[in-house]
This record gives structure tokens, C-alpha cells and sequence, in this order.
């Protein structure tokens, strides 16, 4: 099965509220060809965001579906799901986008949305990732690509990447200092699902045919002797 699943291309839908940075790294990595993918549809809750333009220079269909259009967060859920439907989407992922799915999403896509958290989960669930880092004092902070469940940030990680939180560090640079890892990690995640690699045991994600080749801890600040 994993060789079949190498050999086509991952159909996917990209969901996104704002600035699409991340689903510009997807762009960029299904255009230099490091990842076979094919974004059938991006879809913004909002519209005239950036995230949207990006999608139209690329040629990608672009939809708004606005949450405030529907009475239920399952009937905005369901208005999502015959789209991605119609359009054969295998993987949803979502990319800086602000609605909480219902059950009705989850279990039609068991297993298959992804989310990005700027920070190493479970530490400081929600969208204040780099504050909530700088506020309580922590040394490291980063990133967590997860399959997405009820709940928020919670569900099994497939990667994380670890970055150290420095001294004179405010939000905005630490941000971006984690935003551009997520650039990295967030492509590499969605590779793994399209060549098969992803197996999904209880709350863990196991990675096949994967050994570890950098075992270091990152240390901050590092031992000055
Ligand atoms: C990122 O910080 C991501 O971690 C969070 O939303 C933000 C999306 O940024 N889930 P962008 O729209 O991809 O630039």
C-alpha cells in the first residue's frame, strides 16, 4: 500500500483564515517538487485574506465559506465537507485556520486533518503559542504538526521542531523565528502521509521505516563550560 500511495499524488484541500504563510511553504514544496501533492481547493472562512491571493497567483481554486452563514458549527462543517467531497480531497490541512471543527468533520476525516501549533504540544494550546513561551519564562519552545481530534491542539503529533526562546526575544521575533520552522516541518509532515508512513496507534503517531539520525538535546542556554 505504501508504494502504491508513493506513486500518486496526495489530493488535497488547504483551509486557512489569514495569511497563508504556511500554505504558501505547501505551494512551494509541491512546485520544487518535494512533495507529491496536488491542492485541489483552498477555502477561507474569511474573505479578502492574503492566504486567498496567494491560492489565485498559484491558479488554485480559491472559496470563501463564512462561518457567520450558517446557523450550527455542523452545518458550516458539513457546507466544508461536500466540497472537499466533490473534489476528492484525501487529506484536509489546515493552515492558520480560526473555526473549531465539530464531531461531524472529525469523523468523516478520521485521521485526516492536520494542524499546526506554534508551539511544542501540549504546552500553551490556542493561537498565543510565542506569548504565552515568552510570558511563562520557557527555554525552548517550537512547533507540532498533529492529526487533528476533539479538542484543541491535542491530537497525536506527527512531528514537532524545537527551537531555544532567547533573552531578548518579544513575540513578534520569536514568531517568526517559529513560523519558519513551521514552514519546514509542515510539508515534511503531509510527505509522510502521502508516502504511507503515518500510522496512527491509540495517541501516538508511528513513523515508518524511520530512524532517528540527530539524537542531541538542544540545551538552552548551553553549559558555558
Ligand atoms: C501559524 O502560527 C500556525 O501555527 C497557526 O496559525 C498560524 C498560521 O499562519 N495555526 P499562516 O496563515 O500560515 O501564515
Amino acid at each position: 500500500m505504501a508504494d502504491q500511495a508513493k506513486q500518486s499524488k496526495l489530493p488535497i484541500g488547504v483551509l486557512i483564515s489569514g495569511s497563508g504563510t504556511n500554505l504558501q511553504a505547501i505551494i512551494d514544496a509541491i512546485e520544487r517538487g518535494d512533495l507529491n501533492a496536488e491542492i485541489r481547493v483552498v477555502i477561507s472562512n474569511r474573505a479578502g485574506v492574503q492566504g486567498l491571493e496567494r491560492a489565485h497567483k498559484h491558479g488554485l481554486r480559491a472559496l470563501v465559506i463564512n462561518h457567520r452563514d450558517f446557523a450550527s458549527r455542523e452545518d458550516f462543517d458539513r457546507e466544508i465537507l461536500t466540497r472537499l467531497g466533490e473534489l476528492g480531497v484525501e487529506l484536509v490541512v489546515l493552515a492558520g485556520f480560526m473555526r473549531l471543527f465539530s464531531r461531524v468533520m472529525i469523523e468523516a476525516y478520521p485521521n485526516r486533518v492536520m494542524n499546526i501549533h506554534p508551539a511544542l504540544s501540549p504546552m500553551f494550546p490556542g493561537i498565543h503559542g510565542p506569548r504565552e513561551a515568552l510570558d511563562y519564562g520557557v527555554r525552548v519552545s517550537g512547533c507540532t504538526v498533529f492529526f487533528v481530534t476533539e479538542g484543541m491542539d491535542t491530537g497525536p503529533v506527527i512531528i514537532q521542531a524545537a527551537i531555544p526562546v532567547m533573552d531578548d526575544d518579544d513575540e513578534e521575533r520569536l514568531a517568526a523565528r517559529i513560523r519558519s520552522e513551521e514552514h519546514r516541518i509542515y510539508p515534511e509532515a503531509i510527505r509522510l502521509y502521502q508516502q504511507g508512513r503515518l500510522e496512527v496507534v491509540g495517541r501516538k503517531v508511528r513513523i515508518k521505516d524511520f530512524s532517528a539520525s540527530n539524537t542531541g538535546a538542544i540545551v538552552n542556554p548551553r553549559p558555558q563550560r
